[in-house]
């Protein structure tokens, strides 16, 4: 087969560990491989890149994708499916192994149903797909983030100041709870759970009045009780998302007229997609390309690779995309043990 690959949505580290793996195994199996630049705008203009075992020797530890990304939508562009079917026509593409989050993966359930053959694997620092455990790139995110609040700890208590820690994650609070709960943050705030400010303050006083630098961890997506989400801007991409972020600076200013406390905010930002990935994020990316390429080559088509407990398995991309996972209130109960 004539197998094409390709990476959407935001990168994450772990994307080229899946692409090797695609292409070692596949390889094996006698297919060949063609990769498509930047998401699905590569599929919609035919823009290829040469994709054999010389382009993917020594990607394993690199961050980012060497297929490039974007979030272009081909249902939201006239004629966007059919400049695909023309350019797999032209190319000769049997198959279609996509690697994104809900946004890409939704794109590749909507082609399977019609009549495109594709298989999906999962990935997004933000870990918020349906039907797998985890998705690669949320562990080097959460390990990244959690070095920053370590070495901020330190600033923090030299000067007194509290500080307040943006991270990603849209929607869904899970970089936000694993950072806390392994930054040790002594508030973490989540978008499942909307914060009451005066009690925010409330636990960083408390902290202060202890001798220490209250460290707050504060989801990009999160929102005061009876506000809404911070955002950038108005402007929505071409999946509908707004831009989140500002939160951790709003908060920062609100904390310090309540408790009178320096407080100053830090916006984690893109250094959490950067970089190499994490041995779990690499291990977890190499079974991932196994099994996808594996269905391919079985004729599996409309599922992706999903990770139960430690076994990798495949699912309806259907289920996949269902609904977004977001963090229990058990979950953030946990967490809640250490604010104060
Ligand atoms: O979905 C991954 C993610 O990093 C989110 O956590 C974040 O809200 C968004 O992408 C940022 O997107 P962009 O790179 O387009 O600014």
């Amino acid at each position: 087969m004539r197998i094409g690959v390709l990476t959407g949505g935001g990168d994450c580290p772990g994307l080229n560990a899946v692409i090797r793996a695609v292409v070692r195994k596949g390889t094996g199996y006698g297919h060949e491989f063609v990769g498509f630049r930047d998401g699905w705008r590569g599929p919609m203009t035919g823009a290829t890149l040469p994709l054999g075992l010389d382009e993917v020797d020594g990607i394993l530890a690199r961050g980012g994708t060497i297929l490039g990304s974007s979030r272009t939508n081909p249902y939201k562009e006239e004629g966007g499916l059919e400049q695909i079917r023309g350019h797999f026509a032209d190319l000769g593409i049997d198959a279609l192994v996509a690697i994104g989050g809900e946004d890409t993966l939704g794109v590749a359930k909507r082609l399977t149903d019609d009549g495109i053959p594709v298989v999906g694997v999962p990935k997004t620092i933000d870990n918020d797909l349906g039907a797998t455990d985890y998705t690669f790139g949320f562990d080097t995110a959460v390990s990244i983030a959690t070095e920053a609040v370590d070495r901020l700890r330190t600033t923090a208590e030299s000067h007194h100041r509290c500080l307040v820690v943006e991270v990603m994650g849209r929607h869904a609070g899970w970089i936000a709870l694993h950072t806390g709960l392994a930054g040790g943050a002594d508030v973490t705030l989540i978008p499942e759970v909307p914060f009451d400010v005066e009690q925010v303050a409330g636990w960083c006083k408390q902290v202060s009045d202890r001798g220490h630098a209250p460290l707050v961890v504060v989801a990009e997506g999160a929102l005061p009780e009876g506000g809404r989400e911070s955002a950038q801007h108005e402007k929505l991409d071409a999946f509908g998302h707004v831009q989140l972020g500002g939160i951790a600076t709003w908060l920062a200013d609100e904390l310090e007229q309540r408790t009178g406390t320096e407080s100053r905010a830090v916006v984690l930002g893109h250094v959490q997609r950067g970089g190499t990935p994490t041995a779990y994020d690499r291990v977890l990316s190499t079974r991932f390309g196994l099994a996808a390429i594996d269905a391919v080559h079985a004729g599996t088509f409309g599922v992706m690779a999903a990770l139960r407990g430690t076994d990798v398995v495949l699912v309806p991309l259907a289920e996949a995309t269902a609904e977004l996972k977001t963090v229990p209130r058990e979950r953030y109960d946990e967490a809640q043990v250490f604010f104060g």
